[in-house]
């Protein structure tokens, strides 16, 4: 770049440059076109005007607050109120209704699992998945299989007051962890897992001998308590259905052997106090719909 006189006149368009070159590339000396000030005038008097009317200024510990007194809290206090308005009477039956009465209204109904998907994505979703079709160790709510029981009010209770959770009122009861607490050898455990997994046909790993006698014997000694003798489970307990294609904590044979060796627990939080009464009818009948509820 090199420095030139600055009343230099550029040949071709007669305009006097600014003296800056690039590469033999004069800068020309045009005035800024006037529609263009204006509105850089106008935009400083609109900011001074806006700082003055609307919150604008951050101050030590608070903000400078505007002569009109807007608040985005008012804002939003305003769109809830209209959206009250707006649910009025479907929220008010809502409210009030029972969850059968909620089922047998077909207009509530629609209603209530509108409001429970919402609160579903909200709430549900990060552990359950967004479809509600969980993962391992998370359970999908879109079948019908249902280690708490899946009637209205039992889905109900377990929203409510969670699995393993701190409510007083939680459903508890955990998978025993048979190998770390010396419970059963390796050996025992091993039969156990393939005899579980006979339960529901499950292929056999291939250079696998299973000894599905001792495995029966070591399940009818030690899991048919909870399991139940045919291993379908028992929703008193939270045992799992053994002879179905749902696995909570994946049907291969080491996650078998995993799960009896080191035992599970999983947890699900309370959500009464945490969200309102109706909310969980609606997200009990939202999701009782979803699962061919019982
Ligand atoms: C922090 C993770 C987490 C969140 C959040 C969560 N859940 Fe769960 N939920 C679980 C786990 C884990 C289980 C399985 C517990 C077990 O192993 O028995 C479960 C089980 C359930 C069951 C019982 C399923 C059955 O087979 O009986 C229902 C119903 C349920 N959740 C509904 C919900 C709803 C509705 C919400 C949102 C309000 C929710 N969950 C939020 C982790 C969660
Ligand atoms: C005290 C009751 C109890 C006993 C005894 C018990 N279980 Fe369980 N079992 C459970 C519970 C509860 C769960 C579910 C844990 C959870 O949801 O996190 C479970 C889960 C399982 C699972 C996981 C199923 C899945 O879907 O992934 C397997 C496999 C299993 N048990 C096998 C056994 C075997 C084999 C025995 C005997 C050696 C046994 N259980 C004894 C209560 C019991």
């Amino acid at each position: 770049m090199a420095e030139h006189h600055t009343n230099e006149v550029d040949a071709v368009t007669g305009v006097t440059t600014t003296g800056h070159e690039w590469d033999g590339i004069r800068e020309l000396n045009n005035p800024l076109p006037r529609w263009w000030l204006w509105t850089f005038y106008a935009c400083i008097v609109w900011a001074v005007v806006y700082w003055i009317a609307y919150p604008a200024w951050p101050l030590v510990s608070n903000y400078t607050s505007g002569v009109l007194g807007w608040k985005s809290r008012d804002a939003i206090e305003v769109q809830l109120a209209n959206l009250r308005t707006q649910r009025g009477a479907f929220a008010e039956k809502l409210d009030a209704a029972s969850l059968e009465q909620i089922e047998a209204d077909p207009e509530l109904l629609a209603f209530a699992r509108a409001q429970g998907r919402a609160a579903f994505g909200d709430n549900c979703a990060p552990c359950h998945g967004a479809g509600a079709a969980g993962s391992r160790g998370y359970p999908n709510l879109n079948d019908d299989d249902w280690m708490w029981g899946g009637s209205l009010e039992q889905v109900q209770q377990t929203i409510q007051h969670g699995i393993r959770s701190t409510d007083a009122d939680a459903h508890v009861g955990d998978m025993p962890a048979f190998g770390r607490d010396a419970m059963l050898t390796r050996p025992e455990i091993v039969a156990a897992a393939d005899y579980v997994r006979s339960l529901s046909n499950l292929p056999v790993p291939a250079g696998v001998t299973t000894d599905l006698a001792k495995g029966k014997e070591v399940f009818e000694a030690n899991c048919a308590a909870c399991h139940g003798a045919d291993g379908k489970g028992n929703i008193e307990l939270g045992a799992p259905n053994l002879t179905d294609a749902i696995w909570l904590y994946g049907s291969d044979r080491d996650s078998v052997i995993a799960t009896i060796t080191n035992g599970r627990g999983g947890i699900m939080p309370a959500w009464a106090g945490r969200l309102d009464p109706t909310t969980i009818k609606a997200l009990t009948v939202y999701v009782h719909a979803l699962g061919g509820g019982r």
